[in-house]
């Protein structure tokens, strides 16, 4: 038997979920970074689905990390949001990290909010930060689109000239300015992890235009864009990259200010689902 090909793959598990779902149709998917998963909660009537269960879905290897879909409504906006994402340092390859946004394609998503926490590589940026990702410098060299194209998934050689949309982009200004903040706005730098940068790399990163780091996002954000699914992204700035402040870097210091920063950021990813 000859292996199954991705669109298959894809049309498995979307198959699956929407059995799961009554054949709910979302608009919007969600992928969050961690600490956030929280905003699942918020959603009405939801159905969650362990990955696990899925065909042909990546499983998480980390413990303590949810894994699961949660598919329902949120502000009268169908929703598919992903609680617990998949990251190249795990060990997948960078077509599996970003599988569930094929799958998000498949079952009708036209829009793709992705947050990530991330370090400040812009001088000017504060720990606590929100920024909204204006573009991103792939610093991983791989690609989830590497292999044969196939045309029914986009085309060979995707545009990525506005990878991060400028109408959503505007949107989540004014969203944020209604809210009494000011949002950052500048380039994500996406790296394999998992160690945190040294210094030089970060002074080389700023020279190159970065203005945050982290180690996800960018797969997901590719394939996106491939689907022609619009593209919203954020990062929350957890901590200052390495060689800004003389002090070393922690998980801990990244989770904690996430923890503060999450009310705030809950209150703007809500804010735009609603606004959408
Ligand atoms: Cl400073 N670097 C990377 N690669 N990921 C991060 C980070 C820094 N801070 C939070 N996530």
């Amino acid at each position: 038997m000859s292996q199954p090909s991705m669109m298959q793959e894809i049309q498995e598990a979307a198959a699956f979920i929407r059995q799961e779902t009554n054949q709910v149709k979302p608009q919007i998917g969600l992928i969050l970074g961690s600490g956030l998963g929280v905003l699942a909660d918020l959603i009405e009537q939801p159905t969650v689905i362990d990955y696990s269960r899925i065909p042909h879905f990546p499983v998480s290897t980390v413990e303590g990390h949810a894994g699961e879909l949660v598919v329902g409504s949120i502000q009268g906006k169908q929703v598919l949001m992903m609680k617990g994402r998949f990251h190249a340092y795990e060990g997948y390859g960078a077509e599996t990290v970003s599988f569930p946004v094929r799958v998000m394609k498949e079952l009708g998503v036209e829009t793709l909010i992705v947050t990530n926490a991330a370090g400040g590589v812009n001088e000017s940026f504060q720990v606590g930060d929100l920024m909204v990702i204006s573009d991103h410098l792939n610093m991983t060299f791989r690609n989830p689109l590497i292999g044969p194209n196939d045309s029914a998934l986009g085309v060979r050689f995707p545009d990525m000239s506005e990878a991060y949309s400028k109408r959503l982009r505007k949107l989540a200004h004014e969203v944020a300015a209604n809210q009494d903040f000011k949002l950052q706005e500048g380039v994500y730098v996406g790296l394999l992890g998992p160690n945190y940068e040294t210094p030089a790399e970060i002074r080389m990163f700023r020279t190159l235009g970065g203005d945050s780091v982290g180690m996800s996002t960018v797969p997901e954000v590719i394939v996106a864009r491939h689907a022609g699914i619009e593209v919203l992204g954020f990062s929350c700035i957890s901590n200052m990259a390495s060689g800004i402040l003389d002090q070393p870097l922690s998980h801990e210091e990244v989770m904690e200010t996430t923890e503060k920063v999450k009310p705030k950021f809950l209150k703007l990813v809500l804010g735009i689902i609603e606004a959408l």
